[in-house]
């Protein structure tokens, strides 16, 4: 990779590994670990949408991760949560990883990774293991991490939908979930929630806030600026895609502003034809990454990446479209 490509808004862009691979880490995030990139995602299949186990956007490998100094050359250092051949297991492939994210937990040195679960065969259904957050460990950022589980934050009844995870200054950590119920006599409710982990990342305290101005959102994707923590989300179209929607707080578990939609010039109100991941900083500034992706429902592993940098300024964020730039 040269630079970070993306092309016209209904292009499908490809981005190689240094071996030459197209890189398939669905909705992933980055982390920077003893002084490289690592870039890891669920890796999605080389098929169309379908249900059942038959779609391209279940998983049989599991979550995959690439390493980089520069952005631009990723080496491939393989599976770092592996699936399951045995049916018994919690594993069991073809699955969903969905939107795994790792942070690094500065007090017992442990690699913790989120994800949205979605056991065997992966849809997206309510039951037990339908729904829920999973969660593995690791001593090394890029080593094969261990399974520890899955379950639900605040309460059993809550289907876990997309979901992030973000680690503030303090070290506090928090998940960021769009959470599904079904309220008696009323009908469905979904909305953004912000839960508090236990200081060693590995479950749920009972100290939440629901983001309000947030209902109906997924696809949550944390910045943060002078103070103001921004949360760029999705609509609920599933892999089509549609217009994103910005908030604002200066506390993570305070009332959340709308911004409205971020995207600069973006006519078609999609997006840019993309869906929110994650978001990271360039080493060593204070410029940030949004990750976003274009969803090929026609053949998964021909998802593209588009990469941007928003523009976080007197307590407003813009998101340009660049069809090609490098940093
Ligand atoms: C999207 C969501 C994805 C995936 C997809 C369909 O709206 O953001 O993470 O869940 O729906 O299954």
């Amino acid at each position: 990779m040269k630079s970070f490509y993306h092309g016209e808004i209904n292009e499908f862009a490809q981005w190689h590994d240094t071996d030459g691979n197209i890189i398939n880490a669905s909705d992933g995030g980055i982390i920077f670990a003893n002084g490289k990139y690592h870039w890891y995602g669920m890796a999605l299949r080389p098929l169309p949408m379908a249900s059942g186990p038959y779609g391209g956007q279940m998983t049989d490998i599991g979550v995959v991760m690439y390493e980089s100094e520069d952005l631009l050359n990723w080496k491939y250092e393989g599976v770092i949560l592996e699936v399951s051949h045995d049916p018994e297991s919690e594993l069991y492939a073809p699955l969903r990883f969905e939107r795994p994210k790792i942070i690094y937990n500065d007090k017992t040195g442990k690699f913790v990774l989120w994800c949205h679960y979605v056991k065997y065969p992966g849809n997206h259904g309510r039951g037990t293991g339908d729904a829920d957050i999973g969660l593995a460990i690791c001593d090394t950022v890029n080593g094969k991490y261990t399974w520890l589980g899955y379950s639900r934050p605040i309460d059993e009844y809550g289907w876990v939908r997309d979901m992030t995870v973000y680690k503030d200054f303090d070290g506090s950590a928090y998940l960021i979930y769009d959470r599904h119920i079904s309220v008696p006599n009323v009908g469905d409710d979904r909305c953004l929630y912000v839960v508090k982990l236990s200081d060693d990342y590995l479950s749920f305290t009972d100290t939440y806030k629901r983001i309000e101005s947030a209902a109906w959102r997924e696809a949550p994707v944390i910045l943060f600026k002078d103070g103001y923590y921004y949360i760029v989300t999705s609509g609920l179209t599933g892999w089509e895609t549609n217009q994103a929607k910005a908030f604002r707080t200066k506390h993570l578990l305070d009332e959340w502003e709308d911004l409205g939609d971020p995207c600069v010039d973006d006519f078609t109100h999609t997006t840019f034809n993309t869906q929110g991941t994650n978001a990271f900083y360039i080493n060593g500034t204070d410029k940030q990454i949004i990750m976003l992706e274009r969803h090929n429902t026609k053949n998964f592993l021909e998802c593209s990446y588009v990469w941007l940098i928003p523009k976080l300024e007197n307590g407003t964020v813009k998101i340009e479209y660049l069809k090609d730039w490098k940093i």
